[in-house]
């Protein structure tokens, strides 16, 4: 796929950039990105790219679960983004259907999720990953100490991690999003919601109250739910303090 192989000229002279692309031009455009050596490269570049995020998450689950005896991440899944999905983004963008311009203005071709048990395992995986020397941190968004409107609550980070090929190293993004199972529960819903067609306008409203009502509800849970795992960690402390006096 190189410059201008996959530019489509009738598309790009649309006024309205936000309009979903035809699915005939769709599925045409699916073909050729699939057919094209250069995108079959990419997304074999972003797919390592999740590798290597997978493994650092892993690396400290499995570190915090021998030091504290539990552990902090429940679950990881990973996905890249779908061609269509791809043509979509750089179409409302505006941008040209190349390699080039997706790897320069994407960021989320490389999607990770970790799922932690509590709110302040998220805090510690994302500040733990935040400071590995060879991640750098491009942008974040924290949406659970400022929700969306719609009751979405997530910590998203935009990171570029060093993937080595054989003809050297390339900086790959991939979006990190760390939540609770709650967190994620809700999501997958409001997510199924977003993708439901003809669905009566009122009823996606009185939907969409419903779900605002459940975020709240799920993010005081999450809340006090962390509080009994501080309360469980002070006894436990105090436990092993008494242990210590008495040995000696
Ligand atoms: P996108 O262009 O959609 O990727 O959004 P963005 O660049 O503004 O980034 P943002 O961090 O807001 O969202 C990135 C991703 O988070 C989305 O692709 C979804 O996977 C997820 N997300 C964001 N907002 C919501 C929401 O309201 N509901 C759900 N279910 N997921 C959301
Ligand atoms: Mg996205």
């Amino acid at each position: 796929m190189k410059g201008q192989d996959i530019m489509l000229p009738s598309l790009r002279e649309k006024e309205d950039s936000v309009a979903v692309l035809d699915n005939d031009i769709m599925e045409k455009l699916k073909i050729v990105m699939m057919q094209s050596q250069q995108f079959q490269e990419m997304m074999m570049m972003y797919k390592c790219a999740i590798r290597e995020v997978r493994t650092k998450a892993e690396v400290l689950n499995d570190e915090m679960s021998v030091r504290y005896h539990r552990n902090p991440i429940s679950s990881i899944s990973s996905r890249v983004k779908k061609p269509e999905s791809i043509a979509q983004k750089l179409y409302n963008k505006g941008l040209p259907f190349t390699v080039e311009a997706i790897m320069t203005n994407l960021s989320d071709v490389a999607g990770v999720r970790i799922i932690c048990e509590f709110i302040d395992d998220i805090y510690s995986i994302a500040a733990m990953l935040a400071m590995q020397d060879d991640l750098k941190l491009i942008k974040i968004k924290d949406y659970i100490k400022y929700p969306k409107p719609n009751g979405y609550r997530s910590y998203h980070m935009i990171v570029e991690i060093p993937v080595f090929f054989s003809k050297g190293k390339t900086p790959m993004r991939v979006e990190i999003q760390i939540r609770t199972m709650a967190m994620d529960f809700w999501a997958s819903l409001d997510h199924e919601l977003k993708y439901k067609k003809n669905i009566d306008p009122q009823d996606e409203e009185v939907i969409a109250g419903e779900l605002l009502t459940c975020a709240e509800r799920i993010a005081e849970t999450d809340t006090i739910m962390q509080q009994i795992r501080m309360k469980l960690d002070a006894v436990e402390k105090s436990k092993q303090k008494t242990e210590i006096v008495i040995e000696e």
